[in-house]
């Protein structure tokens, strides 16, 4: 008999990885209860009909279909979307709104396997249903920045757009909503040329071409500059102006939240899955290419399953990226430091020390304290090496004041910062 392997894009999880995966695992399920989010468990096998529905060329293609014995026409569920959709049109079609619901599992893709991308993957997915308003939109967005965080990923980035900008020009211009589609597919996978191709031979006028071509090369110094210049382009097609608005109105919020998010505004930005309707996102580990978890805003899908109309929102994080972006963390600490180390000047403000380092883990900050004694300069030269990002530094004078000094290893600067703002400034 032959060598038995795995099946392709199929891989086993060894000690090590079935470890990490559990950790990012508990993180998602840890940050769902952190924002209300109640755990379901839905069925590997669906439905094809259902997966399909609202899925787009793109995922319908790479299903895993088959029939079963029952000659029903079923496939492996790649993502967890249609299903919560189903039991929010069916089974909790009554549950008073709003609610909150979280997912994990392996999902199936019979993409292209290479790195970071397999036919048997891991997402956590968060979905909250009944709210058409911008804050369940920007909640999505936040606790997608908490997960990161919570996991020890600290450089990531969001790009975000809205699906209204585009889609408002093409129905006014009367685009049939199956070529629409077409186009978001082509326009997801930046293959601009054949999206205006499409259109063009759709019937869409000069006018509409030109906007959408000045639309997708906008750039701007900051998403608010961004939303600014997008506002502009679209004048005189209403839909598109009010989706604007909207990304406005999130952006806004975002940045209230006081939570400091990269983020990039790209007005051409389109996702291969059909069903959004509003905000659309993707969060970016800059070194890897690729998106660690992405979502946005699907207001029809819920009434497209038999539901009553019902505004929802979400996101999906792929965990085996997320696993390898921590790997990538680690072989390179240089560009990506992350835990924190606290150095007391002497041994009488030790245990000032160790009350400040557990209050930063309350606040969630990875803290590691000095144990060895040694002089500060040793301290911050074993810290560099091991590549934390922030030494706190304990001093009598500081103290006296309820202050402490925070270093910054890469930049090599420090600043005096008060005890009591220390959690939020080692955040930024
Ligand atoms: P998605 O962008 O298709 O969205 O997938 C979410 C994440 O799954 C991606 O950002 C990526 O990290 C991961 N992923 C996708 N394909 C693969 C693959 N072949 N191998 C490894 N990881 C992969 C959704 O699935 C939507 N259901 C998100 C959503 C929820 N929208 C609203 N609610």
């Amino acid at each position: 008999m032959s060598e038995f392997k795995t099946v392709r894009g199929m891989r086993d999880f060894l000690p090590q990885d079935a470890r990490t995966l559990r950790y990012v695992e508990a993180k998602t399920r840890e940050v769902a209860e952190l924002y209300g989010y109640r755990e379901i468990v839905t069925p590997v096998v669906e439905s094809y009909e259902l997966l399909t529905a609202k899925a787009g060329d793109e995922i319908r293609s790479r299903m895993f279909t088959f029939k079963d014995l029952g000659k029903r026409q079923v496939a492996l569920r790649p993502e967890f979307t249609a299903s919560i959709a189903r039991i929010v049109a069916t089974t909790l079609r009554n549950e008073p709104k709003p609610f909150r619901l979280f997912c994990a599992g392996s999902v199936y893709r019979y993409d292209e396997p290479q790195k970071g991308r397999y036919r048997e993957f891991w997402q956590s997915d968060y979905e909250i249903v009944g709210s058409n308003s911008a804050e369940a939109d920007v909640e999505i967005i936040l606790l997608t920045h908490r997960l990161m965080r919570a996991v020890g990923l600290w450089r990531f980035a969001f790009k975000i757009g809205h699906i209204g900008v585009l889609r408002g020009i093409l129905s006014q211009e009367g685009l049939d909503e199956k070529v629409q589609n077409s186009v978001m597919q082509l326009m997801d996978k930046k293959r601009y040329e054949d999206a205006f191709d499409l259109l063009t031979d759709g019937g869409i006028s000069k006018r509409a071409a030109d906007v959408l071509r000045s639309l997708i090369e906008i750039k701007g110094n900051s998403p608010f500059e961004t939303v600014e210049k997008i506002e502009a382009c679209v004048k005189g097609y209403e839909k598109s102006a009010e989706a604007a608005a909207n990304l406005r109105k999130i952006l806004r919020l975002v940045v209230d939240s006081g939570c400091n998010i990269d983020i990039t505004v790209d007005a051409g930005f389109a996702r291969g899955l059909e069903y959004y309707t509003g905000l659309i996102f993707e969060v970016y580990v800059p070194e890897m290419g690729t998106a660690l978890g992405g979502g946005g805003r699907y207001d029809r899908l819920i009434e497209l399953f038999g539901g009553e109309p019902t505004p929802a929102t979400g996101v999906a994080h792929g965990l085996d990226r997320i696993m390898l972006a921590l790997q990538g963390e680690r072989a390179d600490t240089q560009t990506l430091k992350r835990a924190v180390t606290i150095i007391p000047l002497k041994e009488e403000l030790r245990s000032e020390a160790l009350r400040i380092s557990e209050m930063l883990r309350n606040a969630g900050t990875p803290v590691e304290i000095e144990v060895m004694g040694r002089k500060i300069a040793k301290a911050l030269e074993d810290a560099d090496r091991r590549g934390v990002s922030h030494v706190v530094i304990v001093g009598e004078r500081e103290l006296k004041e309820n202050a402490v000094v925070v270093r910054n290893l890469a930049k090599r600067e420090q600043v005096v910062v008060k005890i009591e703002k220390l959690a939020k400034a080692l955040m930024d």
